[in-house]
């Protein structure tokens, strides 16, 4: 009884300096008190999160330090005069029309991964891109390139750049849930329509704006902006009747920025072949979700 009054007071601080350090390990940067995705509960904290690609970082790129801020500019358009906006207004019936109309067409959209070799004349494309540079970007910066490849070798170079990061992809870099996850789409590393489709568009995010004087301009929330762009680029590929298929090489990124020779400020988004279907195409049998599972009204 004697000893154990004794050891009270020793066990209770013992315990406090146990509970301060286990406090101050959680605020350390980089780890958490609950297993984050890709974790184990065991607390494991090697991150293990595949689908990330090593290159494409999210955030959008801030000055750092003094000594850097000089290579950034502000943006100098205070005076930007404003003019009048008056698009034309249909009559309500017109609205729904249209709007049940380009429901049909979008609802029609599938990726295709067999492409026809068929030719489509330059121009269309040049309508296309056009089309997804209206897009709204972060104050505006409209932080995209979009590269478009046709001559039949770079397409291949593409190819093979592609489908030998692909392969290590399926093998070793996406785990075996992912792979079966796409088991149902029937794709693998092998990307015919590479060298088949008449064009490869390579959407590029800018991380940052290089002005002609070489400072450097914030381009706010890049990602995003560029995103929307590429999904005005399918609705209008769609509207033209072509097809592509959404695809993210994953890993490419910077050796497919060196091939096309784009400056450091650009990371590979998106590459999407393009073309006519091919008239044997075959599109997984997919349903898509109704309306109220994708909508809450309140
Ligand atoms: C961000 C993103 C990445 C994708 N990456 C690939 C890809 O690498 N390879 C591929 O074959 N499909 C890819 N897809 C296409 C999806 O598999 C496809 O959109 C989905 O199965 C739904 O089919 P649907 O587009 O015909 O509606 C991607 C789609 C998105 C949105």
């Amino acid at each position: 009884m004697a000893l154990l009054s004794v050891l009270t007071p020793v066990l209770a601080v013992v315990l406090c300096l146990l509970i301060g350090f286990m406090l101050v390990k959680s605020r350390e940067p980089g780890t958490t008190t609950s297993p984050s995705v890709g974790e184990t509960k065991a607390g494991s904290k090697a991150e293990f999160r595949p689908w990330v690609d090593q290159d494409l970082q999210d955030n959008t790129e801030i000055t750092a330090n003094e000594k850097e801020n000089r290579d950034w500019v502000e943006s100098n358009d205070e005076d930007l005069p404003h003019v009048p906006y008056s698009p034309l207004r249909y009559p309500v019936e017109t609205v729904l029309k249209r709007s049940q109309d380009f429901y049909t067409l979008m609802n029609q959209r599938r990726s295709v991964r067999f492409i026809s070799p068929e030719p489509v004349p330059q121009e269309v494309i040049d309508n296309i891109i056009h089309t997804a540079g209206t897009a709204p970007s972060g104050a505006h910066t409209e932080p995209w390139t979009f590269v478009v490849v046709s001559d039949p070798e770079m397409k291949h170079r593409i190819r093979l750049i592609v489908e030998e990061e692909e392969k290590v992809n399926y093998h070793q870099r996406m785990g075996e849930k992912w792979v079966h996850d796409l088991a149902k789409l029937r794709t693998n590393w092998i990307k015919e329509y590479l060298d088949v489709a008449p064009y490869l568009v390579l959407i590029f995010k800018q991380t940052y704006g290089i002005l002609p004087n070489g400072k450097k301009k914030t381009h706010y929330y890049n990602e995003i902006s560029v995103s929307i762009s590429c999904g005005i680029l399918l609705a209008a590929l769609q509207n033209a009747g072509l097809v592509t298929v959404t695809t993210t090489p994953l890993n490419c990124g910077p050796q497919l920025r060196l091939l096309l020779k784009r400056p450091a400020n650009e990371k590979l988004l998106m590459l999407l072949p393009v073309g006519y279907p091919a008239s044997d195409a075959i599109v997984p049998d997919l349903k898509r979700k109704a309306l109220g599972d994708i909508m809450v009204h309140i």
